[in-house]
């Protein structure tokens, strides 16, 4: 797409001279990372369906088989790095205070180019809101014990998967499965985001999953504009004011440019 395509300078002068900005990101912005999306063709893991998995009764039924395939997918992140797209963001989140980023992704890749730029300390004013949690923490199935975690899982047995140091019941990826609720901080957080947003520009994401996906139109109905950037349209791209069909880095720093 080039940089004097109409709609690009349409947007980027949108952007410079939006009050406040929130960004929805989904798998499609880490896509060009490596990552595999949700909808895409790599989405299975060992022929079973992401819905198979990630949900507590997978878990309760067969917890050393759910963290396995964590621990196949924290290995596929781990060797993925932020993209083109993602500096572009973590760039311009930096540069505006008021530009929120809210992702559904897991993969930290958002918060891996935003401490390439500052120190982890500075990051942290500038952290995305991760709606579905993060593979790099973890939570006690029991009580209210979280925390970091990034060290391989060893899920030979169950026996040898972590427990919780409070009180000894299993700990499990701290992400939101199939038929949870998200964190009522995050989503509270998410939601009064998007209603103070001039624009919000939604970037890699099918669209199809609640909360999350309301929060463009939440946006719109408080007098926003919603701008897409997709490889495909989505049920969002009837509302964007553009809905560039293009990759994520492709556009997106064209899009954030000074
Ligand atoms: P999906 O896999 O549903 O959608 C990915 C979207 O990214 C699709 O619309 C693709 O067209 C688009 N896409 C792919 N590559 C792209 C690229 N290079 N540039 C731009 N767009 C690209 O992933 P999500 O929408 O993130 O939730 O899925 C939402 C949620 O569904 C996930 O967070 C997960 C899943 O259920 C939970 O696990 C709670």
């Amino acid at each position: 797409m080039p940089d004097t395509d109409p709609a690009v300078s349409e947007i980027r002068d949108l952007l410079r001279s939006a009050k406040s900005t929130l960004v929805l990101t989904g798998a499609g912005v880490s896509a060009e990372s490596g990552v595999p999306t949700f909808r895409g063709p790599d989405g299975l893991w060992k022929n079973h369906r992401p819905e198979q998995l990630a949900t507590a009764d997978a878990f309760r039924a067969d917890p050393r088989l759910v963290w396995e395939w964590y621990g196949w997918r924290r290995q596929r992140v781990a060797a993925c790095r932020p993209n083109a797209a993602h500096e572009a963001l973590a760039r311009f989140t930096v540069r505006d205070s008021s530009t929120q980023i809210v992702t559904q992704n897991v993969d930290g890749l958002h918060e891996l180019a935003l401490q390439d730029l500052l120190s982890v300390e500075e990051a942290s004013t500038a952290l995305p809101l991760e709606l579905h949690g993060s593979l790099y923490r973890v939570r006690c199935v029991a009580c209210r014990f979280r925390v970091g975690h990034r060290d391989p899982v060893d899920a030979t047995s169950e026996a040898s998967l972590p427990r919780c140091p409070e009180c000894d019941n299993l700990l499990r990826p701290d992400v939101v499965w199939f038929g949870e609720s998200l964190d009522e901080k995050t989503l509270e957080a998410a939601i009064t985001a998007a209603e103070g947003a001039d624009v919000c520009l939604v970037v890699g994401t099918s669209a199809v999953v609640h909360p999350a996906a309301s929060l463009p139109l939440v946006t719109r109905q408080a007098g926003g504009v919603v701008v897409e950037v997709n490889l495909e349209p989505t049920p969002l791209s009837d509302v964007a004011r553009v809905s560039f069909r293009a990759s994520a880095t492709e556009v997106v720093p064209l899009l954030l440019a000074l």
